[in-house]
Parts: C-alpha cells; structure tokens; sequence
C-alpha cells in the first residue's frame, strides 16, 4: 500500500478498506507516513466523505491505536456519558451520580475545557484535595465502592486521535462529521463502557451550530457505537443558550449541587434527568418512563446528592464542600453586567459567554493554561425574559480585576435586547437510536 494511492482514491470519492484504513492509522502514528500526507488525506475526506463502514474502520482503528480500558473488574452494566461541549455545561456531576444511585455504574473519563467550554475535570478540580488522577486499582475501587469515578485519561489511550486531532486543528479539517464522530467515538470505545449515552449539543454555544447538522453527528455516532456492539444512544440538546445560570469551575459545581438539592435551575434538572434516564434505559433498568422515573427518585430523595458526596471524598475532596458549597469559596473581585435598555432578551450568544468566562480566568485559550477555579459568571437573566434598563444581566467573578474590562465587554454584546417577546425555546430537540429519530 502507498499512501500516496489512497489519497488518490479518496480524492476521486473512493471508499478504503479495512486493510487500507489499518495500514493508514498505524503508519501514522508509527511516524512512517509523514504529516503532509496525511494532512492531504484529511482534507480528501472533507470533501468526499466517508461511507458509515469506512468511518467505523476508521473508529475501531484509532481506538487500537494505544490502551483500551477493560472495565471487566467491575460487576454490573457500566455507562459512560459524553458532552459534545457546551457553556455551563456540568450535567456530568447531576445525571453521573443519578445513574451511580440508581445502580448503573459509571467509570468515567473526562476532558479538560478549552476555548469556549468547559470540561468536567477543572469542575472538580475546583472541590479541594480532589484528585483526577488514580491508579487504575483505585478507580476501579472507587467504582465498586461508590457507583462512580471521573478520573483523566489514563495510559496511553488513542494516540491516533492526539496526532489526528493536532493536524486537523491547523489544517482546517476539523469540521468533518466522519472525522468528528471518529474523534469522539474512538475515545469512548477505548473508555470501555457497555452503554454510551451523547448529549449533542446544537447552537450558538455548541460545535454543531445548526440542528441538521447536529442529528447528523448524532446518527453517525449512535452508529458507529452500535456496530461496535454498544447501546448508544444521543440526545440533541439546546446549546443556543447557556446550560443553568453558572458558568465557571466552582460556581458550576455550586449549581449542580443546588439541582441534585432539588432547587437547581429548570433546564438544567430536566437535561440531567433525561440523560440520566437514558443511561438507565441504555443499562436495561426498565422502560423510558420507568428509569425516567427511578432518576426523579434519586433527585428527590437525596441520593445522587449523596452519591457525588461519596464520590468526592472517595477522591481526596472534601466532601463537606457538597454538603455546604458555600465553602468552595468565592472570588475576590466581582463586577456587575446591566441592561443598557429595557425589552425582551431575544438571543443569547452562548459561545459569546464562554469565552468571558474564559477571559476571567475559568477557562483556557491554549492547552498550556492554567485556571482560576472560582472565576466565572452567574447569569441573571436569560433569553426570553423581559429586562428593564439597568437591571443586572451578569454577575462576573475573578481573581485578576484587570480581566474585567474585556470580559464585560463581551458579556454586554451577548445579550440582544429587541421589542418583541421571542418564541420560547426547545431545551431537547431529538433523541437519535439505533431505531431512528424520534424528534420532540
Ligand atoms: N471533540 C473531539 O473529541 N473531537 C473532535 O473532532 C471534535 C470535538
């Protein structure tokens, strides 16, 4: 096999083999085949696509491309959850430890924010002592024990991805579906779970800004999961407007402790609880009303709250910040956001108010950054509501006053202020199975 005849063929809307597709991926992260070529491949593939066989070859090859995790020493069914990437996005720490009391068992692996979203991990990170890092015993350990682990990746998990992901990034080859979906899947493979539950976000605030694109991302994953022989499953949610009112490391565990409280905000409890429920359909706990049901239960009755407290100090944090999260601390410096105008909020740029978050110190602009765990933004008002000029819109929270300026800058321009009351929004547009599309 040369690699320069199956550039040619992809180039000319060919389909690659299994064969091809192995000998490509290994070559490339051998080093053999250099990244001009493969960057030549990536771009073919933006063009011409690729067959939903060849992405799924391409998927099971970057996940043998290192480590895959074997969760077989933990009994019972285990999900994973996976974010697309979203702004106050935490429903991690809510639907994980739902799912973990209701007798599902989540051994996660999670990601580090960038840009414009956050990441599960510095969410954690932000509770005192709690360690993302531990042994591949002790994670089991913690699983068996409590329900639920969210560690880092461990070992050396698809490195396919790493140098795939590195090329695309300055080639301008990110925006494929083949190419997005083999990314994301081939992680959740090697991560090991019997069921996949993807939350696609869609929006202004999300990768995928438009909903057909993002039903197609959804198909394409639910697919190459269930030809792996997983239970998949995605639901495509409203990412047009931040998720919940927090938006910044402590201040989104703070929130998710309010819903697993049962005072959270609305949108944010229902998306938690739906994903929630679907790891438990997924893990076969009894039909969509039946888990959606046992999740409920689980909020109201304290258990996922217990679970994460649980979970917390089984990780080395201190697990009287769940209880009482007023001691997750609060930032030095705080500046207010007001309405310049009166009328209704009608869009919202949610992308716009992750990166403010991300000026205030929440979030990173290059992998190397570090964050300030209590910066961020609590929003007080949200689209659809009627403001009167002067009203906040935003509180922002930082530890750098300097960072202010810029930051409340961005966070006047997401709002849009019109005359008109804006229709009200879908907060979940689909859920995609391997049966089809049952659109809400
Ligand atoms: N997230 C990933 O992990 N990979 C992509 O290609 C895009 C988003």
């Amino acid at each position: 096999m040369r690699m320069y005849d199956l550039i040619e063929k992809k180039k000319r809307g060919g389909a690659l083999s299994r064969e091809e597709i192995h000998q490509m991926i290994s070559g490339f992260v051998s080093g053999e085949i250099p990244d001009y070529q493969m960057a030549a491949m990536l771009m073919a593939i933006c063009f011409q696509g690729m067959n939903p066989e060849e992405t799924a070859y391409l998927t099971e090859e970057m996940a043998d491309s290192g480590d895959r995790a074997d969760l077989s020493a933990i009994p019972g069914v285990k999900a994973d959850k996976h974010s697309t990437g979203g702004v106050g996005d935490k429903t991690t720490l809510i639907a994980g430890p739902i799912a973990a009391s209701c007798g599902v068992r989540v051994a996660k692996m999670s990601g580090r924010g960038l840009g414009h979203t956050g990441g599960t991990l510095d969410k954690l990170e932000s509770i005192p002592g709690f360690q993302t890092s531990v042994s591949r015993e002790r994670f089991f350990e913690i699983v068996r024990q409590t329900g639920i682990a969210v560690i880092g990746q461990t070992g050396n998990m698809v490195p396919a991805d790493k140098k795939l992901y590195a090329l695309r990034d300055v080639t301008a080859t990110v925006d494929s579906i083949p190419l997005i979906a083999s990314s994301i899947m081939s992680k959740k493979l090697a991560a090991g779970s019997d069921c996949i539950v993807l939350d696609v976000k869609t929006g202004s605030g999300a990768f995928m800004k438009t909903l057909e694109d993002s039903l197609a991302l959804a198909r394409e994953m639910v697919d190459i999961g269930t030809r792996a022989g997983r239970r998949c499953c995605a639901l495509i949610t409203d990412m047009d407007v931040p998720l919940g009112h927090a938006i910044g490391n402590a201040l989104e565990v703070k929130e998710a402790v309010e819903v697993l409280q049962g005072r959270g905000p609305e949108d944010l409890t229902q998306v938690s609880l739906q994903l929630a429920a679907c790891m438990l359909f997924l893990a076969g706990k009894g039909s969509r009303e039946a888990c959606l049901a046992q999740a409920e239960k689980a909020l109201e009755d304290g258990s996922g709250l217990r679970t994460l407290a649980a979970m917390t100090e089984a990780q080395g944090g201190d697990a009287g910040c769940i209880r009482e999260p007023e001691r997750l601390g609060q930032a030095p410096y705080c500046r207010e956001v007001r309405a310049l105008k009166s009328g209704w909020i009608v869009h919202m740029d949610a992308e716009a108010c992750g990166i403010a978050s991300m000026i205030l110190g929440a979030g990173r602009a290059r992998k190397e950054d570090t964050v300030d765990p209590l910066a961020g933004m609590i929003l007080k008002r949200k689209y659809g509501e009627y403001v009167q000029a002067g009203d906040v819109l935003a509180k922002l929270h930082s530890s750098d006053p300097s960072r202010f300026p810029e930051a409340e800058a961005k966070t006047a321009a997401a709002f849009v202020i019109g005359t008109e009351q804006p229709p009200q929004r879908k907060l979940i547009y689909a859920l995609v199975s391997d049966a089809g599309i049952d659109r809400f």
